[in-house]
């Protein structure tokens, strides 16, 4: 059973807009997607309705807060497979999400000479904090990788994880790339050696079914703003026992249970992960957006993302001229195209699209080191959601056609 993206687009009040003139094509999703009325609704009657602090009154708003979090928190599990609410941390973001592991996990396990791998490929949010806790701890970072086409070197994994592997930490699916990784058999390789693992999955939750138990990895992070719920909410997913055995990241309200002039004690997870008063109403509308995602079903999304990416890379090998980054075969890359074309800044293809309505995004996507393996400056990049149909990808066909044409790219010889 699938959906109908037509259907559902009447749910996204800004798919009405114009831009310059012309009907929004939004094809930005791997930056941030829109959002459903329901999740705007439900920002807005809490705001209305609801609001107040939670925890920390005994009054009705207190407790009605207190609960529509709760049943957010319940509901976010749910979606991952994890074993209970408890363990999901609510955090700003996922850079939040790594910025936490890399100090609380980070600083307090992390030892001289012990070896921090990742990939190539990673998001600067899973990379700089691992520098950082590295730099403090004597520990060394250790890199998989990345293909001329855009995967990763199991064979140079095999070699890199080890005896001194602390931790392998690595994104499900690139944002830069679209490249989905062989997340299974790179947490087998950890486990072989008792490494801790992180999986980024900012651009693997939106989009295909995470299931926390079946990866059986011991972190999980992810933003809701990319899954059709509010900005400034994320996730860290952690085991019960490892979040247990960790130091709190921030210090303030919530996230203690006593507190004496020279030293305090801490709540239980994941308030003691939470200090300070957190995006309640985020996290109350991002519970609709997970309830959205249901509704859709996380295989139909997946199937519909695929059939929008087979589609996109026909327009692509139709044209010449155009540089394609990340695996040819769309069961191995999520709904995003990177290209370039021909010599054109990707910036100024960017500009093209956007005078067509058009949002793409372009620049190296927060994956500098990977724009510099693959020797590019950047890379232009659509991306898909739920609410894009083929015609959406009609228009990314006219959108390269445009810029061939604006920057006179001659037709005939074919690269990438
Ligand atoms: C793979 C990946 N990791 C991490 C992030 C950081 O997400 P946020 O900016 O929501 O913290 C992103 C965002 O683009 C991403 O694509």
């Amino acid at each position: 059973m699938g959906f109908d993206p037509k259907a559902i687009r009447k749910d996204f009040p800004i798919l009405n807009r114009k831009i310059r003139g012309k009907a929004l094509v939004y094809l930005d999703n791997a930056a941030t997607s829109q959002k459903p009325s329901s999740v705007i609704d439900l920002e807005k009657s809490f705001y209305e309705t609801n609001n107040a602090n939670i925890h920390r009154g005994v009054h009705l708003l207190s407790q009605e807060s207190t609960e529509m979090m709760d049943l957010s928190r319940e509901k976010v599990a749910k979606f991952i497979g994890a074993a209970s609410a408890h363990e999901i941390v609510f955090t700003r973001n996922a850079t939040e999400a790594l910025n936490l592991v890399a100090h609380s996990w980070g600083r307090k396990f992390l030892k001289e000479g012990d070896e921090i791998v990742l990939t190539e490929m990673e998001h600067h949010s899973n990379l700089v904090p691992w520098q950082l806790a590295a730099k403090a701890k004597g520990a060394t970072l250790k890199f998989i990788p990345v293909t001329p086409e855009g995967t990763i070197e199991l064979e140079a994994a095999r070699g890199l994880i080890g005896p001194k592997t602390k931790l392998v930490a690595f994104t499900a699916m690139s944002n830069a790339l679209g490249t989905i990784n062989p997340v299974p058999e790179l947490l087998a390789m950890a486990k072989k050696h008792g490494a801790t693992t992180l999986v980024d999955a900012s651009q693997w939750t939106p989009h295909l079914k995470t299931d926390v138990a079946a990866w059986d990895c011991d972190f999980l992070v992810f933003s809701s703003h990319k899954m059709l719920g509010p900005t400034g909410i994320g996730v860290l997913w952690g085991k019960r026992k490892l979040l247990e055995s960790m130091d709190p990241f921030m210090g303030g309200g919530d996230m203690i249970q006593e507190v004496w002039l020279d030293r305090s004690t801490w709540n239980e997870v994941p308030y003691k992960f939470e200090a300070g008063t957190p995006n309640i109403a985020g996290a109350i509308a991002f519970g609709a957006a997970v309830d959205y995602l249901n509704k859709l079903g996380m295989e139909a999304v997946r199937r519909h993302e695929l059939e929008l990416t087979e589609a996109a890379l026909r327009v692509v090998e139709a044209e010449g001229q155009i540089a394609l980054y990340g695996p040819r075969d769309p069961q191995h890359r999520g709904g995003v195209i990177s290209f370039n074309v021909a010599d054109i800044h990707p910036h100024d293809v960017g500009q093209v699209f956007d005078s067509e309505g058009i949002a793409i995004r372009a620049g190296h996507h927060c994956c500098q080191p990977l724009m510099r393996k693959l020797k590019i400056g950047g890379t232009a990049r659509a991306s898909f959601y739920v609410y894009n149909t083929l015609e959406d990808v009609s228009a990314f066909g006219r959108g390269l056609r445009k810029v061939k044409d604006f920057f006179k790219v001659p037709a005939e010889a074919k690269h990438g």
